[in-house]
């Protein structure tokens, strides 16, 4: 590690990266030395993240549910950098609240083309790519819905489990070839996702009745905080592992 920057030199992927996790993340790791390859969909505004990362940025607007878009993105990546040393498999999306008799077929499937499909691609693509390098460290973000239930979340709870699910399947896969997938599990992180979700719960009422042991919740430097050190060779022998990031919640 030189002075303090442990992703010195290393190029890092991340898609929603114009979301607030995304951009929290990708300027804490380019404080640490990492050049930042930014995808975010077609129209979404990158100026708060080029404020925070610098001039370096490279972004892409690609659609992460389309294949060809997730090809080309993978294919950007490796011509700006000829590597991939690290994927933040970020992208995600929230959908509706509802019970179950009122949740559309739609939404489940929108939310599930994003949350799963999205990560599945990433993965399908950038997987070759770090193991014939023989090295790579990829963080997919789960939830604390990932490992719990909460009443009306049908796509979001549904699609945050399956993210641990392909995070475990690609770890076995992937280890022998000295690549890393880990995933995070952040429960609620102040934030514009979660003042939605709040919203459609019962805003206040709806923080307390979580009963967050910590008693608030997060912020998304503390998100970042733990991305960049599954990015980091600092956690070279932590693979296939899930990571709450919930002030204690799914704990109790
Ligand atoms: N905010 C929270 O409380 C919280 C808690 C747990 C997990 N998460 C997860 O963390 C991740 C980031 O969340 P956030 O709070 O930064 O949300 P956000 O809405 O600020 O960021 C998500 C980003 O994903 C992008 N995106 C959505 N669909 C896309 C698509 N089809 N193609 C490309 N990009 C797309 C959006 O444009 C957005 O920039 C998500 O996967 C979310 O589910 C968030």
């Amino acid at each position: 590690m030189a002075n303090g920057r442990p992703l010195e030199g290393k190029i890092v992927l991340i898609t929603g990266a114009a979301g607030e996790i995304g951009t929290a993340s990708a300027a804490l790791m380019a404080r640490r030395g990492a050049r930042i390859v930014a995808v975010d969909r077609p129209g979404a505004d990158f100026s708060g993240l080029k404020a925070a990362v610098g001039e370096d940025l490279v972004s892409v607007e690609a659609d992460v549910t389309h294949e060809a878009s997730v090809r080309a993105y993978v294919g950007r990546a490796l011509a700006v950098a000829g590597r991939i040393d690290v994927f933040f498999n970020n992208a995600g999306v929230a959908g509706p609240v509802a019970p179950v008799a009122d949740y559309p077929l739609e939404a489940f499937r929108a939310v599930m083309a994003v949350n799963v499909e999205g990560v599945f691609l990433g993965l399908k693509h950038v997987l070759p790519v770090m193991q014939s390098q023989g090295f790579g460290s990829i963080v997919n973000s789960s939830s604390a819905s990932g490992l719990t239930g909460w009443p009306g979340m049908w796509g979001y709870n549904a699609s945050k489990h399956a993210v641990v699910g392909l995070t475990r399947v690609a770890a076995s896969e992937a280890a022998p070839h000295g690549v890393r997938v880990n995933c995070i599990n952040p429960g609620p992180i102040r934030s514009r996702m979660m003042g939605g979700l709040d919203a459609s719960i019962g805003s206040e009422e709806a923080r307390r009745a979580r009963g967050i042991p910590a008693r608030r919740y997060g912020l998304v430097e503390e998100v970042a905080g733990v991305v960049a050190f599954l990015a980091s060779d600092d956690s070279g022998y932590v693979n296939g592992a899930v990571h709450p990031i919930d002030g204690g919640l799914t704990a109790v």
